[in-house]
């Protein structure tokens, strides 16, 4: 059951499994992955798509002939093998010109380029039936506080995305922005840190319906943040558009780890939430389950491969493990004693108003709550165990 299959939906950034190892203390360790090296390597390995940013399919500056060649090239690679398309991305971050941002750089000039860039990407992205178009703004922030005025920032930014969604409405392209927050790196500080900075962001928007997240797991956990319980409120808002999975060791550097080699427990809640965690059991999340990891810097691509296989194996296997924490009849138990039911439950009865809680003796003023929680506790701990035993194969 864990050898992944197209049904899964995994997919890759081009950019991940074509990291070279490079980094800000030494040159790369491997040499460039060609686009349709990457396709057929995926595809065997059951993977269901391939994501890029315009840079990683043709160099910047390329002609529109070098650029054309390399769509065709992924377009018979696609043909060939099946895979998909799904999402794409501009990068707004690698060239100089963009050192202070795309969308909010302090240079009006810039910020005039970073929209064409993207506008033409989004022109490809509908012509390769891409349904979701994934904004990561790591050069939009700063590093000094009178460096940028914020305000004036987030209304670049917002002027922006009013723009994409104006073109896609026009143009008729069934197309969905997902924004991706992330602290920091490359900016000191970088504009719509956290899911919860983008989704106040997202509800000041002229579309807000065509605008969601893409969450990715180590920039949450870069902030300190609970990632499953990001993913829960954004499911809560209808705001998952998009997920990048990776794994991260704490609140340090962007680690981007195989999925699940970083925070296993919450790795293990993220998978039971999109596998098990609809109203009611069943999936919360359709879309792909793609993954934005990076080799590490100590592997060949031998390691390449199998670090991408992992990642889909680990998936797969959390699914396994929260499939049979759901089904254990000791776990329903413990989840009832723990009334973790009894949450979806409203407080108020239905029709009851402030008034009649009010006049309710047993809310108030008959309620021992003094004494209350000493007559039982939630058994929180032995809920929690039961999911460690069934994360260490122990049940
Ligand atoms: C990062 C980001 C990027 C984005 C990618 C897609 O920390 O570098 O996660 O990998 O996901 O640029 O827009
Ligand atoms: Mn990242
Ligand atoms: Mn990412």
């Amino acid at each position: 059951m864990a050898t992944p299959t197209p049904a899964d939906k995994f997919t890759f950034g081009l950019w991940t499994i074509g990291y070279n190892g490079n980094d800000p203390f030494g040159g790369p360790t491997r040499p460039h992955l060609d686009v349709v090296e990457a396709v057929d390597h995926l595809a065997e390995l059951g993977a269901w798509g391939l994501t890029f940013h315009d840079d990683d399919l043709f160099a910047f500056g390329s002609t529109d002939a070098e650029r054309q060649a390399q769509i065709d090239r992924l377009k018979q690679a696609l043909a060939d093998t099946g895979l998909t398309v799904p999402m794409i991305t501009t990068n707004l971050f690698s060239q100089p010109v963009f050192k202070d941002g795309g969308f909010t750089s302090n240079d009006r000039s810039v910020r005039r380029f970073a929209l064409r860039k993207v506008l033409r990407n989004l022109d490809l992205a509908a012509e390769l039936g891409a349904t979701t178009f994934v904004m990561w703004g790591g050069r939009e922030g700063a590093e000094y506080d009178a460096a940028k005025d914020i305000r004036a920032a987030l209304e670049r930014y917002r002027e922006a995305v009013n723009l994409l969604g104006d073109y896609v409405t026009d143009k008729g392209y069934d197309i969905r922005f997902a924004i991706e927050p992330k602290p920091n790196e490359p900016r000191g500080d970088i504009l719509l840190p956290t899911v919860g900075h983008a989704l106040a962001f997202i509800q000041s928007l002229e579309r807000p319906e065509l605008v969601g997240l893409n969450p990715e797991v180590g920039h949450e956990q870069m902030a300190g943040l609970n990632f499953a319980a990001g993913i829960a409120q954004a499911l809560y808002h209808g705001k998952l558009f998009h997920i990048d999975l990776n794994g991260q060791r704490g609140i340090k550097y962007d680690q981007d780890l195989v999925f699940a080699h970083g925070d296993l427990y919450n790795a293990f809640a993220l998978v039971d939430l999109l596998e098990n965690g609809a109203p009611g059991g069943g999936r919360a999340y359709d879309g792909p389950r793609h993954f934005d990891y990076k080799p590490s810097r100590t592997e060949d691509m031998t390691g390449v491969w199998d670090s991408a296989a992992a990642n889909m194996r680990n998936y797969l296997l959390l699914k396994e493990r929260a499939a049979a924490f759901r089904a254990d009849p000791e776990v329903q138990a413990a989840l009832a004693a723990a009334k973790v039911p009894e949450l979806s439950v409203p407080t108020l009865a239905e029709g009851e108003t402030y008034t009649d809680l009010l006049a309710d003796r047993a809310a108030f003023e008959d309620f021992d709550a003094g004494s209350y929680f000493g007559a039982k506790g939630f058994g929180f701990v032995r809920l929690q165990q039961l999911a460690t035993e069934h994360l260490l194969g122990a049940r």
